[in-house]
């Protein structure tokens, strides 16, 4: 593998085996990736939107009306510099008032529907027993077929009760690839966290279907290495986030449940993005292009022991989250946590009317015009920054554009932070506001103080769920390809204050000057 080169497409189809018949596959798709929000060719003569025969116009629009707006509040690009050196070139220290397009995250930040919101005003406040927590628990078991439900105020609460009971000292959680707060929430309890993404999921710009997809073959490895009995736990993050916002497929999802299964290993879904995952498989693979995205999403869940999910990213919730089971006496211990930490039960650490919404916004995810409309943005944006020759991670993820740090900034070395550069040129140039997810985020110190730097150097630009419109994405397009056309003249970074945990949320940077 020493001479692999990621764009010599013939050697990664040698080197990903499998991945030569989906790669081919996906290649067609493309052709179906249109440039533009509108079609060059009608999209019902493609066989994958065959489905939409007869509903579906050239022009894919947003699958909604506005009926209450924001203001965006507009600054120059010398204020801004000034405000990036004062929130130490660290876009979690600037304030959301000073940002112009806010892509730091798509977590909370959904433009809920009316029907949301009067389901909110429909949400019952009692400690116990409320009827927004049956409705909530309801839409929980219904789509993912999990009969024991556990509300939490988001998804790293869930996360935190989880391993507080599994983890410890000695113990190894895999999975595909574990998110920033999971990762932490396992250390935390003293285990590790091991990921073990796909061959084609390390190569940001070779696109494939599945990036998102676990090694098996790395997993059973690592079962026959370590022992079972010091894995209790395996994850699917779906998509995966930290890789890309790259999809699982539903084979995967099979796989990785029978090797868990032969070895008693219980298998949980970080769930966030379910119905983006979902899309996808009905998108790209075979035997999925008919079948209802609420299906496939039971069918998902079927492979499941459990889940963790973060409400706030598929349930267009702007908080909330929740945990859900079939083991009764883990749910039980998960309980037991749960009233000292969030809350009762039945309402975790949400007021009933987050459970409404929550209940709500499940299903609505689910809408066939909407996830359509969803991830064809997402790919919109990416291909026009293919056109310009912008690095990309590639193909397009189900809720962020990733830009490739490294190849857009190859003077800039890992241990200078090329992410977080990029971040502040995107902020200063446009008032763009995205996330290294990089060396930074995931970066270690070897016992040399030296940095062990994280497989991949992205930047995430997390576009909100329902919130902006095509004319935001033409303008957000326009601002990174300007900043690729000065790229030279961005300048690397250096620590000045840092914490042991999740540090990219207060760390202290300041530029390194040539
Ligand atoms: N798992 C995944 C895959 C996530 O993306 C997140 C959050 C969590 C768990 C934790 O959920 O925020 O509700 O506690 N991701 C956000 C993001 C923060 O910006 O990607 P949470």
């Amino acid at each position: 593998m020493d001479s692999f080169h990621p764009h010599d497409k013939n050697h990664f189809y040698r080197a990903a085996g499998t991945a030569i018949l989906h790669y081919v596959y996906l290649e067609k798709y493309h052709q179906a990736a249109l440039l533009s929000f509108t079609a060059p060719f009608p999209l019902s003569s493609h066989p994958h939107y065959s489905h939409y025969h007869h509903h579906c116009m050239k022009t894919i629009i947003e699958p909604f009306r506005i009926k209450s707006v924001e203001p965006i509040y507009f600054n120059t690009a010398e204020a801004r510099q000034l405000i990036l050196e004062k929130a130490f070139y660290n876009p979690f220290l600037i304030h959301s008032e000073d940002v112009l397009i806010d892509l730091l995250t798509d977590s909370g930040t959904s433009a809920m529907s009316s029907n949301q919101w009067a389901g909110i005003m429909q949400g019952d406040e009692s400690y116990a027993g409320s009827p927004s927590f049956f409705r909530f628990e309801k839409a929980v078991k219904d789509i993912t077929g999990l009969p024991l439900v556990i509300p939490t105020h988001q998804g790293r609460a869930s996360e935190k009760i989880l391993f507080s009971i599994m983890g410890g000292k000695g113990k190894y959680f895999v999975s595909n690839t574990l998110f920033d707060t999971t990762r932490a929430n396992i250390e935390f309890s003293g285990a590790e966290g091991v990921d073990m993404i796909c061959e084609e999921g390390r190569y940001p710009t070779v696109p494939a279907p599945f990036k998102g997809n676990m090694d098996t073959v790395a997993l059973q490895k690592f079962i026959d290495e370590k022992g079972a009995e010091h894995i209790p736990l395996c994850i699917l993050t779906v998509t995966n986030n930290s890789g890309g916002g790259q999809p699982v497929s539903m084979q995967n999802i099979r796989e990785v449940h029978a090797i868990c299964k032969a070895h008693a290993i219980p298998l949980f879904i970080d769930a966030c993005r379910f119905a983006e995952n979902a899309w996808f498989i009905k998108l790209r693979e075979p035997g999925y292009a008919d079948t209802p995205v609420p299906e496939i999403v039971r069918e998902l869940f079927s492979y499941a022991d459990g889940c963790t999910m973060s409400a706030k990213k598929d349930a267009f919730a702007n908080i909330g989250g929740f945990l859900a089971m079939h083991n009764e006496q883990l749910a039980q211990q998960c309980r037991n946590l749960l009233v000292i930490t969030e809350g009762f039960p039945t309402y975790g650490g949400l007021a009933g009317r987050d459970l409404e919404a929550i209940a709500i916004g499940l299903h609505e995810v689910m809408d066939e015009h909407y996830l359509q409309y969803r991830i064809r943005s997402i790919e919109y944006l990416t291909n026009k920054l293919i056109a310009a020759g912008v690095p990309v991670m590639q193909p397009a993820g189900g809720h962020a554009v990733y830009l490739d740090a490294k190849g857009f900034l190859p003077h800039i070395p890992v241990d200078q932070y090329p992410g977080q550069a990029l971040v502040g040129a995107l902020y200063v140039h446009g008032g763009i506001r995205g996330v290294e997810i990089g060396s930074l985020m995931f970066g270690k110190y070897d016992e040399q103080h030296q940095l062990v730097p994280a497989a991949l150097e992205l930047v995430r630009l997390a576009i909100p769920r329902r919130v902006y419109t095509q004319s935001h994405i033409d303008y957000v397009s326009e601002v990174i390809i300007e900043v690729f056309n000065k790229r030279n003249e961005i300048e690397g970074l250096t620590i000045l204050e840092e914490s042991p945990i999740l540090r990219h949320f207060t760390v202290k940077l300041s530029p390194i000057k040539k």
